[in-house]
Order: structure tokens, then C-alpha cells, then sequence
């Protein structure tokens, strides 16, 4: 069991290669963070793996299942991805249709629905605007309201795009404890983001991008450690982490492992 990009390259009509021979393997209960410069793949490689875009050469497998043999829909089901900008996800006029609107489509008893909704708002931290329209609410509360819709499907592979931006440290708390809870329950994330700050936080293993490719898939600290895939990427290296190699310290990411190798 696992989403499994097998020499995957992706053209867009028109001609562009977004991305070129990818291979990564991602585990359930996983917690993968992708990173890299503007326009490096990102966005384009995980729209493979929930079924957005089928890869033009090699393939892309979910949990065994080819993703070309398949209709976006069935591998959604599989793998939730929210989207960069929430206003290309949203369509309903209340944040509560936007988000009972997939266990609707799937015909799920009304108690299931129910169920669903409600842990996915708990999650969301969206008890206080249901019954809003979703375009009258400010932008980071509307990427949690397209959060919310893709985990009231229960997929078994969550994918966060830049679910940090414009976050405030209220939003950025709800989705650390959310991810926590996910992975409790065996949920792969995979989350994009150019917040290194919070990659150190809450990741081990970090996929560096460029240019269309991977450059480096490792631990936090080995990607933040090599000043090749950090010039190369395009990254920030987390404050700590940058401080602690001015001191000449490898391996370092936060305050307790600063404090320990000081001592
Ligand atoms: N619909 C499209 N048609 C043609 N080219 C596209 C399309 N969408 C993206 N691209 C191009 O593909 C490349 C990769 O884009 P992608 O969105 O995957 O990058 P990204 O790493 O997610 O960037 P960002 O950090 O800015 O979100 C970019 O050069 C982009 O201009
Ligand atoms: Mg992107």
C-alpha cells in the first residue's frame, strides 16, 4: 500500500515538462513535506498522484492501482488534495454544503454524513461558520473550509498545498494538530510548502525540488544540512538550523537540539 510515482513526467498541453522521470514512494501515515522554488513542480507532481493529471510518461500507482486506468474521481476518493488557492475548489454557497457536498455524492447514510462533517470541522476549527457563504469569510479561514471538504471524504493520502500561507499562528496550530491526529489514524500527508519554519516543526522527511525534477529526498536535517540542495532549491534554512551551522553544528533543527549539542 502506498502512492508510488515510477519514472512519472508530466507535459502540459501545449508542450511545457513540469516534471521529468519522478520516482518516490509515499507510505500510509507518512508525513512527507515537499519544497523548492516557484515554479519548480510542486503543484504539478501532486496533481499525479490524486489523478488531476495522469502522468504523459511512466506511471503513477495507488495503492497498486494505476492511475491511468482510473477516473480522477475513483483516485480522489483515494487521495485528497486541497488545493493552492481555495477559490479554484470552491463552488457551494455555505461553508456547510461545500463540506457535506462529497459525502452526499457518495450517497452516504445521513448519520455517516454527519459523522464525517463533524470530525472534519472539529478538525478545521470551523464550529462558528457554517452557516456562512465561503466567498464572505476571510481567505485563511477559507483554505480550512476546503481542508475540511477533502477530509469529510476520508481519503487514506491527505495532500496540503501551501495550506501555510496567509496562516496566522492560530491557523498554523490548527493544522499542526490536525496533521498529529491524521497520522494517529494512518493518514499519509503529504504537504507542499515554502514555510521552512514549520517543515522543521513538523516533518522528517523533506523532497527537495528544481527544475522539474527531485533533487534530494531525506530527513529535515539532512536536506537542511547540504548547501547544495538548499542554494539549488531555492529553500530558507529554518533560523535554528542556520545558526546552529554558523556555530559549525551539523544536523541541528530546533531550540532542545541546539541546547543538547551546546552542552
Ligand atoms: N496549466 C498550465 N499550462 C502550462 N504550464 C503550466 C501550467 N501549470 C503550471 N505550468 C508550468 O509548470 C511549471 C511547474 O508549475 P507548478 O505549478 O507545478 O510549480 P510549483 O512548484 O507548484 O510552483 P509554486 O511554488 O509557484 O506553486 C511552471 O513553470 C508553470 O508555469
Ligand atoms: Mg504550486
Amino acid at each position: 500500500m502506498s502512492i508510488e510515482l515510477i519514472n512519472a513526467s508530466f507535459s502540459y498541453p501545449g508542450g511545457f515538462l513540469a516534471n521529468e522521470n519522478l520516482n518516490l514512494v509515499i507510505e500510509p501515515g507518512e508525513r512527507v513535506a515537499i519544497v523548492g522554488q516557484n515554479g519548480a513542480g510542486k503543484t504539478t507532481a501532486v496533481k499525479m498522484m490524486n489523478g488531476l493529471h495522469k502522468p504523459t510518461a511512466g506511471d503513477v500507482l495507488v495503492d497498486g492501482k494505476n492511475t491511468k486506468e482510473y477516473t480522477t474521481a475513483q483516485i480522489a476518493r483515494m487521495v485528497g488534495y486541497v488545493f493552492q488557492n481555495p477559490d479554484d475548489q470552491i463552488f457551494n454557497q455555505s461553508v456547510r454544503a461545500e463540506i457535506e457536498y462529497m459525502p452526499r455524492y457518495f450517497k452516504l447514510s445521513a448519520a455517516e454524513t454527519r459523522r464525517r462533517v463533524e470530525r472534519a470541522v472539529i478538525l478545521a476549527g470551523l464550529e462558528d461558520y457554517m452557516g456562512k457563504n465561503p466567498f464572505d469569510i476571510p481567505y485563511p479561514i477559507r483554505k480550512f473550509v476546503t481542508i475540511a471538504a477533502v477530509l469529510a471524504t476520508e481519503p487514506k493520502y491527505v495532500i496540503f498545498d501551501e495550506p501555510t500561507a496567509g496562516q496566522d499562528r492560530r491557523g498554523t496550530q490548527i493544522l499542526e494538530t490536525m496533521m498529529d491526529e491524521l497520522q494517529k489514524e494512518g493518514i499519509a500527508v503529504v504537504t507542499i510548502t515554502h514555510d521552512m519554519e514549520f517543515v522543521a516543526r513538523n516533518f522528517d522527511r523533506v523532497v527537495a525540488m528544481a527544475h522539474r525534477n527531485i533533487l534530494a529526498d531525506g530527513t529535515a536535517a539532512e536536506i537542511f544540512g547540504n548547501d547544495q540542495v538548499v542554494n539549488e532549491a531555492r529553500i530558507r534554512r529554518p533560523q535554528l538550523a542556520q545558526l546552529a551551522l554558523d556555530l559549525g553544528l551539523q544536523g541541528i533543527l530546533n531550540g532542545d537540539e541546539l541546547v543538547n549539542a551546546l552542552d
